[in-house]
């Protein structure tokens, strides 16, 4: 595996790649998620390339940017052992110049859900995702369905920049008691990895109920809210996979979405139903 930290070796290297190319975008501290992105990449394309950027523009000032978990060496492991061929590790002096045009998400997508409480994280979001396909110039790019928000909206980017890359969406990977896979999970103490778990229920409790037969999306948000009720709830929403609310739910064309603080820590989590 080849780690490089600038622009420039980046793209020497990149000329010399054949074959198809998968690109993995990240921000460190990888988990089980990560791995299982890296590996459907590996399993997909001639090369791999990884990148581990934190990246500044997508954290609000009041937000976790500096105390984000690092994990370079761990992360350097994970790579080197499932089969990475490039890891770029930039650094944020390499990423952005003090001048440069802006890249804003459309506001009706971007200022909602994350966003709602993030304004301003998914402009960081496309920016920095545009600038590394520009430099990865992959076949194939992979995001994590447990980002849907993040995922939905570097697909309508590809789509209305004509991009010239596939984005492959990534099933989420859970703990064997259902709790979502995030980088944030280390900062849960022993009772709140317990009270975390009410995410993913809330999740199963709304997903039955839709199988025996409810359709209203306001009583599934309601049930959904119910299993959250321990829990300070930043949203919890029965959508259309293109992010609008509908009085009806209909089955393969919703998602529910959660956020919610377990203690100082904000989770995600979602079902594609
Ligand atoms: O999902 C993430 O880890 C980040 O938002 C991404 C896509 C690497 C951009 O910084």
């Amino acid at each position: 595996m080849k780690i490089v930290s600038t622009v420039k070796e980046l793209k020497t290297l990149r000329e010399e790649l054949k074959g198809s190319v998968g690109f993995v975008p990240t921000m460190g501290a990888m988990h089980n998620g990560h791995l299982s992105l890296i590996r459907q990449a590996r399993i997909q394309n001639d090369a791999v390339i990884v990148s581990i950027f934190v990246n500044p523009t997508q954290f609000l000032p009041n937000e976790d940017y500096e105390k984000y978990p690092r994990r370079e060496e761990a992360d350097l492991k994970i790579c080197t052992l499932s089969g990475v061929d490039i890891l770029f590790m930039p650094t944020k002096e390499e990423m952005y110049a003090k001048t440069e045009p802006e890249i804003l998400a459309p506001v009706n997508l971007a200022y909602i859900l994350e966003g709602g409480s993030r304004p301003g994280h998914f402009d960081g979001v496309l920016r920095v995702v545009l600038k590394l396909f520009n430099l990865a110039r992959p076949t194939n790019a992979y995001f994590g369905k447990k980002d849907a928000q993040q995922l939905y909206l570097v697909q309508n980017m590809v789509k209305t920049l004509f991009l010239n890359v596939n984005i492959v969406p990534c099933d989420i990977v859970r703990e064997s008691d259902g709790l979502a896979l995030s980088s944030r999970n280390v900062f849960l103490g022993k009772k709140e990895r317990e009270q975390a778990l009410s995410l993913s229920i809330a999740l199963k409790n709304a997903s039955q109920a839709i199988m025996k037969g409810e359709r209203d999306a306001k009583n599934i948000e309601l049930i959904m809210l119910d299993s959250l009720k321990d829990l300070r709830v930043d949203y919890a929403k029965a959508l259309s996979r293109d992010f609008e609310a509908k009085e009806k739910i209909t089955v393969k064309e919703t998602i529910l979405l959660i956020a919610a603080f377990v203690g100082n820590t904000r989770l995600i989590d979602n079902l594609w139903i």
